[in-house]
């Protein structure tokens, strides 16, 4: 602990307050969120990506490779033939593999001059060469059909280690990872041309922990540590003019950086197709395939509220195993019933919904998550603490004080226990009258008529789930219901007996498929409950058409 303390590692407060804190516990201390995308950074700045023949000597590569640098990690994958992932232990290795490696030439094409780190490798007599006996591992890139994991959940003895199987099918692989860091890195290469300091940083679900395998890439183009550099400059009597362009919004700087980055990996970007710019959206953003990495990519300028949110939700994900949990399957279950959509439209989003079991989380007895309201106020009690995301070290050394009531915790309300609560308490849920609210934790009136209102933890008056319209909470609500009533009577040896799905897998059926019979008779319980609500928000829809629209 003293070691720790005298390089700085622990903040005086927290050594004086939590000194019982065991010394393993404190020398294998968790990284930050911020430490944990540094690394990633940096880790995807020495990273390549080959191209390679379908019968690829695995050795072969490696030995061309070792004659540039050490070889740190690489893995194989598949994308539109195989390609390997390749990281470095030295940046300067990239420049060697640049400098030593031939430029197509085609009389058809006229080659733009840029030195990507995409390469393809190609041997000059691949019939002589020995291809190994042991097959090529490749790392899978995306996850199983919904069809294959039902199978799978059958298998399972309970309904907890069914939600832990789809959690372990569905959430990003550390190769995934460095392949989404990777694509933002190659990115970064193209925004540097134009604005030097820049980084080009991933932020929602591939950062939040809440990620599935095939999900878009969310990243933003930050100017923060050209930020800091002006900030420092202020001491003296220069400034740099050319940062200093005047223009009369933020918004207007936004959608001009975005159109010139736009346009540049449209023309010059290898691999990046379908290119849109999307410069009038609340959001203004960049929409592009980038074919080398198989991501669909968004790409937007610092959105301060949005890297909160995800560091908010990074600290819920790493708070209890059992979050991701219910989270992955939540969202498997919206999505299988058409709750949630690829495209944008009225339906909830993943990250609506994603606030909506952390809000659920926080209201349950006794709570499993903090409030914001809590976390602020342990801030405050820690001065050193600059903000929520530092909270992370703190709540790894509280889970170790109260590990024994955790322990109760996950012995009492396992996680089946908390997917029927979920069900249950969003099927009763009064969304006519309440809105959710994560800062206090609490559910309160609702500002305006929206059929859904979620407060932005870190922007108050905005809704994040204004885009949902009143069929689909209606829709949301009787799917909840119905899934509760599920988990409730349905027999699990019965089932298993008549070889019919059970427990989370009977969830992941769309419900006309089986048992509509049964369907059929518990949906005409709700059925006036429905028309009713349906025809409270053609009143609330009325009314809320004449209010203008405030955003998000
Ligand atoms: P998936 O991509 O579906 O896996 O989830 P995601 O969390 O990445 O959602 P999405 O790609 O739609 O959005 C990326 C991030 O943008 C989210 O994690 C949020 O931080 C932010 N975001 C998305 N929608 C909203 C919104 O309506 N309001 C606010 N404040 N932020 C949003
Ligand atoms: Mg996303």
């Amino acid at each position: 602990i003293d070691n720790d303390f005298r390089f700085g590692r622990w903040p005086l407060c927290l050594y004086a307050e939590w000194k019982e804190v065991p010394y393993a516990e404190v020398s294998t201390r968790k990284k930050t969120f911020a430490e944990v995308q540094t690394e990633r950074l940096d880790q995807a700045e020495r990273t390549v990506l080959i191209k390679c023949p379908s019968k690829i000597n695995e050795k072969k590569l490696l030995q061309y490779l070792s004659s540039h640098g050490n070889v740190k990690s690489h893995f194989f994958f598949e994308n539109r033939g195989i390609s390997a992932l390749i990281e470095f232990s030295e940046k300067g290795s990239i420049a060697s593999l640049q400098d030593a490696v031939g430029i197509p030439s085609a009389s058809e094409h006229h080659v733009v001059p840029f030195k990507s780190r995409l390469f393809t490798f190609t041997l000059k007599n691949p019939g002589s060469q020995r291809i190994e006996e042991t097959p090529l591992h490749l790392s899978p890139q995306c996850h199983i059909p919904v069809k294959d994991l039902i199978e799978k959940l059958c298998l399972a003895d309970s309904i907890s280690s069914q939600m832990y199987m789809l959690l372990n099918e569905y959430q990003l692989t550390e190769e995934n990872i460095k392949l989404r860091f990777l694509a933002c890195s190659l990115v970064r290469d193209f925004t540097c041309a134009y604005f030097p300091d820049s980084t080009v940083k991933p932020f929602g679900s591939s950062v939040n922990t809440f990620g599935k395998l095939g999900s878009d890439v969310d990243m933003f183009l930050d100017f923060r540590d050209t930020g800091k550099h002006a900030t420092k400059m202020k001491k003296g009597p220069f400034e740099m003019e050319y940062q200093m362009k005047r223009l009369p919004s933020e918004r207007l700087a936004t959608q001009r950086i975005l159109s010139v980055i736009g346009d540049c990996l449209d023309n010059f970007g290898p691999g990046c197709v379908n290119v849109q710019k999307i410069l009038n959206a609340r959001c203004p953003l960049v929409k592009f395939a980038h074919q080398p990495t198989g991501f669909q990519c968004d790409l937007s300028v610092s959105n301060s509220i949005a890297i909160r949110s995800s560091e908010l939700l990074y600290i819920y994900g790493c708070l209890d195993s059992r979050v991701r949990a219910l989270v992955f399957t939540i969202r498997c279950w919206a999505r299988v019933h058409g709750l949630t959509n690829s495209a944008p439209g009225t339906w909830i989003t993943n990250f609506s919904l994603t606030m909506m079991v952390m809000f659920f989380l926080q209201r349950r007895s006794p709570p499993i998550i903090p409030t914001l309201d809590q976390l602020k106020e342990l801030a405050g009690k820690h001065s050193c603490f600059c903000g929520y995301c530092s909270l992370f070290n703190f709540f790894i050394i509280l889970k170790t004080n109260f590990s024994l009531l955790l322990l109760m915790a996950l012995v009492f309300f396992p996680l089946d226990v908390l997917l029927g609560e979920f069900f249950e308490y969003f099927g009763n849920f009064d969304f006519r009258k309440n809105s959710i609210n994560l800062r206090k934790g609490k559910e309160v009136n609702k500002p305006e008529s929206s059929p859904l209102y979620i407060w932005n933890p870190f922007e108050q008056d905005l809704n994040i789930s204004k885009n949902v319209n009143q069929p689909q909470l209606e829709k949301f609500v009787a799917m909840a219901r119905e899934s509760a009533w599920i988990l409730q009577k349905e027999d699990k040896t019965q089932q298993i007996m008549d070889k019919e799905p059970w427990g989370l897998a009977a969830l992941l059926i769309p419900f006309g498929k089986s048992n509509s019979s049964k369907m059929k008779n518990r949906m005409k319980g709700i059925g006036s409950e429905t028309i009713r609500s349906l025809l409270d928000s053609l009143k609330l829809n009325n009314a809320n058409s004449q209010q203008k629209a405030v955003g998000k």
